[in-house]
């Protein structure tokens, strides 16, 4: 039997098509099967074969569009108490590095991430997923790295499992102890610990799929970036990096060296490091959320478009970039990076997926693609970036039961 069957949608955004960014049918139905899509395309064939009086659970998704679930591949949600008191720092001028040079920025969320119980971290991670999940995201990247040590590393990562078990949003979980250099510490110093304590821990628990490192100008320069990221990698982790955020090193092309899965920031990438990402088969994310929150110029998304990298977006969500949301993120990436709305639903959809090494049907919604959806309160996906600060959010489907509205 069919278990769920959405009918007279406006629009149903199924993913990227062969000639166009994205493909859409109009007045369009879905059914779907044991967490699958079973069939997409018009209504009435659609109800023909799948009659929605017949399936567990129907919706009359009139005036709506359905666009796929979607996906953020880069996130900080784990982590306790705020950062609004930097907020306001920053815009009376205070920079990201001369807050973290003061003890401050990601120093301050290790500060509190240490002293709360494993229970309070799971508590806080259920509550942002809650939010992401209203915002259409169903997929969702967490990273550690707010311990700078082992235990509370590990509690992190053992905190994100356990968040992932209890919540419908699926979490894929990236180990990130070289997220900073622990206050009075020497870099290459804790390098080591991560190396030889912290990645062997982490591994043995066996819940990082990915291994992040901040390579940055006064953080981890690329060499420690390089060590790192090759024992993750005998240990089980694919490489991920941040690369040229604030400042121009060289992590982009560390990147494409070690044939990461995706290369995050990007804000100052040239074209020749964008072509060594494309020859590499590594995805860009770029996170205007957090250009926004700096200030900064956002990264080229155009530039990358035109070299025919696959762009994705993610809302890079953490005590220094606070929006949970991936709609708010299309936005910017059309208003501040020139993206089209298609190509915005694309870098938060497959593209976003192909930055998790995802299956390909992930974040499309054609035949056997996971059942992960949002309905809209609106009648084309474009509407998405353009509401701006709205969260059109109605209804959201995962695994093909409704778990949002
Ligand atoms: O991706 N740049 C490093 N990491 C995060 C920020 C984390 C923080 O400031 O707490 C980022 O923007
Ligand atoms: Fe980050």
């Amino acid at each position: 039997m069919t278990d769920f069957v959405l009918y007279d949608a406006a629009e149903i955004a199924v993913g990227p098509g062969v000639d166009e960014p994205i493909e859409t049918i109009e007045d369009a139905a879905i059914a779907v099967a044991d967490g699958e899509v079973v069939a997409v395309g018009p209504t009435d064939e659609i109800t023909r074969e799948h009659p929605p009086e017949n399936a567990a659970d129907s919706l009359d998704a009139s005036g709506n569009a359905v666009v796929p679930g979607f996906v953020d591949p880069h996130t900080h949600a784990l982590f306790a108490g705020d950062r609004s008191d930097e907020f306001e720092a920053k815009l009376r001028g205070k920079t990201y590095q001369e807050i973290l040079a003061d003890g401050g920025g990601i120093l301050k969320s290790v500060r509190a991430v240490r002293e709360a119980s494993e229970d309070e971290l799971v508590s806080n991670l259920l509550g942002h997923l809650d939010t992401m999940l209203a915002h259409g995201t169903t997929t969702v990247e967490v990273k550690s790295g707010y311990g700078l040590d082992t235990e509370t590393e590990l509690r992190m990562l053992a905190a994100t499992g356990r968040a992932d078990e209890q919540h419908p949003v699926d979490v894929v979980p990236t180990f990130m102890g070289a997220h900073a250099v622990p206050q009075g510490r020497d870099a290459d110093d804790y390098v080591d610990e991560v190396c030889e304590e912290q990645i062997p821990a982490a591994a043995e628990q066996g819940i990082a799929t990915f291994c992040d490192v901040f390579c940055e100008e006064g953080v981890f320069s690329v060499e420690q970036s390089r060590r790192v990221l090759k024992v993750g990698r005998e240990h089980g982790m694919t490489p991920k990096v941040h690369a040229e955020e604030l400042a121009h090193i060289g992590g982009t092309k560390l990147a494409a060296e070690l044939g990461a899965t995706s290369a995050d920031h990007l804000l100052h990438s040239t074209e020749e490091d964008v072509d060594a990402l494309v020859e590499a088969d590594v995805i860009p994310v770029l996170l205007p959320g957090t250009a926004f929150g700096l200030g900064a110029e956002y990264a080229d998304a155009r530039g990358m478009l035109d070299q025919g990298a696959p762009v994705a977006i993610a809302t890079d969500f953490n005590p220094n970039c606070h929006s949970h949301s991936m709609g708010f993120a299309q936005s910017l990436a059309c208003v501040g990076m020139r993206m089209t709305p298609a190509e915005a639903l694309r870098a938060s959809t497959t593209n976003a997926a192909a930055a998790l090494d995802l299956g390909a049907r992930t974040g499309t919604l054609r035949e056997r693609a996971p059942a992960d959806f949002a309905v809209v309160d609106a009648p084309s996906f474009r509407h998405v970036p353009y509401q701006y600060g709205t969260n059109l959010v109605e209804t959201v489907v995962k695994a093909g039961e409704r778990v949002h509205g």
